[in-house]
């Protein structure tokens, strides 16, 4: 073992090394360099946590993932805290849970959900998925959420839950929304996918809903590839949600436990014989949603730099900003509420005045700025979408607006004060033509 420790050493001190001499960032040379809208951003501990879960060789979720997951509970002040293997599965994990016969109330196939029409289209498939009807409303330009109003007034005698984003990590309006969803006895699921670090009266946006999800992609504020989470509010929703990832098995051993409950075989549940193993016992129609041991271990290292990456963020995007205030005659900069502080995922501008949007995002990259559009725009007019059995509350004349005139820009912490100079020269020079 002694020599085995020695070698892991070695190799780690390789790994570091090697990271000062291969990662090392390349100057930024503008108009030449790609101002990327975000990225990974990472140091040597990413790497050597990699590396040594590679030689645990663990494989599935393990050590590493356990270790997260109780990371994560502290550091929302969760019941529970699931990793999943994105933040897609994170929603598909929310939504399906709310259906299984473990929940108290769950919801039934034709039941309704509320959902803005301006989204991500995994925020909404899972709806869809399930047999439940998504019950689209108008978003607000400026804060690109929900207005509470629209939401009250989609309220149907079948509406049961509320699956709303934080867009582009700018809290929604929780004030209105968690009094209301409480009012009516609905589900309340947060997609703070692009919201991790947002703040709403000081609280952690994703500790208000029911549950929670979040995003671990590159692009998101801290990644470990491929990933996302689950954060459940409510003790009683977390039996049905790992029920959910773990191939609907009614069990709740971590992996490579058996008997967490103390009566593996003596459960009687279906029309299953006396004795049948609680370990191949299924009570929902789920999934395999879990991650390997790698992507949890970078993940760790990652998570001790959110408070200093959401910080860059909310700078990034303070800059950017006041920059562009300037231009507001021609360009709806974005807000937010006074309650929120948001951790942004992006900078979403709508152009006004008969700007082209399509004009100022070919000029932006072309000069090596990367833009992206608010994900799906209205999301009825999206191909894979046209058909879905839906209902539609008040006029979508925003989230129209949405998928012609807005475009977002980047604030993650990889961007340094020359490339934000960089953006705001080349925006002064597009208005200067
Ligand atoms: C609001 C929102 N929800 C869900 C997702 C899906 O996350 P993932 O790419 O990890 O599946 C994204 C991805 O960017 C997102 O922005």
């Amino acid at each position: 073992m002694d020599r085995a420790d020695a070698l892991r050493r070695q190799i780690l001190d390789l790994v570091r090394e090697y990271y000062a001499v291969a990662h090392a960032p390349a100057p930024f040379v503008p108009g030449t360099t790609k101002i990327n809208y975000a990225g990974r951003v990472y140091d040597d501990r990413e790497l050597t946590n990699l590396v040594e879960s590679a030689l645990d060789f663990w494989l599935t979720a393990g050590p590493y993932g356990q270790s997260f997951e109780k990371e994560m509970r502290k550091f929302f002040g969760a019941a529970d805290f699931l990793l999943v293997n994105s933040g897609s599965s994170a929603n598909l994990v929310m939504v399906s849970a709310l259906t299984s016969r473990m929940v108290e109330g769950r919801l039934l196939p034709g039941d309704e959900v509320i959902t803005p029409a301006v989204t991500f289209p995994t925020t909404l498939t899972p709806i869809v998925q399930n047999g439940l009807v998504p019950v689209f409303v108008d978003c607000e330009l400026g804060t690109y959420n929900v207005d509470p109003e629209a939401v009250a007034a989609a309220i149907g005698p079948r509406t049961r839950a509320l699956m709303l984003p934080h867009t582009l990590g700018n809290p929604f309006d929780l004030g209105r929304l968690v009094p209301l969803a409480e009012r009516h006895g609905l589900f309340l699921l947060e997609d703070s996918c692009d919201a991790l670090g947002s703040t709403w009266d000081g609280r952690l946006v994703g500790t208000f809903g029911h549950m929670a999800s979040l995003s671990f992609f590159p692009a998101h504020h801290m990644t470990m590839g491929e990933g996302g989470g689950v954060i459940v509010n409510r003790s009683g929703l977390n039996r049905a949600a790992q029920s959910m990832r773990d191939w609907g098995r009614d069990c709740w051993c971590a992996p490579g436990q058996s008997n967490t409950c103390g009566k593996r075989f003596e459960w009687q549940l279906g029309d299953l014989p006396a004795g049948y193993d609680h370990k191949y016992i299924y009570s929902n129609l789920g999934y395999n949603l879990k991650v390997t041991d790698m992507q949890a271990a970078i993940g760790l290292a990652q998570l001790e730099k959110v408070p200093d990456f959401c910080a860059r963020r909310r700078a990034n995007f303070r800059r950017l900003y006041e920059g562009l205030r300037g231009f507001e005659d021609r360009l709806l900069l974005p807000r937010s509420l006074p309650a929120a502080d948001p951790a942004w995922f992006g900078f979403p501008i709508t152009v006004r005045g008969g700007l082209s949007r399509l004009e100022l995002v070919r000029f932006l990259e072309s000069r090596r700025i990367e833009t992206r559009l608010v994900f799906s725009g209205n999301v009825l007019r999206q191909p894979g979408f046209r058909d879905i059995r839906h209902r539609v509350v008040g006029e979508l004349t925003s989230s129209d607006t949405v998928m012609n005139e807005t475009f977002f820009l980047g604030v993650y912490p990889g961007l340094t004060p020359a490339m934000l100079d960089y953006i705001l020269e080349v925006f002064a020079a597009f208005f200067a033509r």
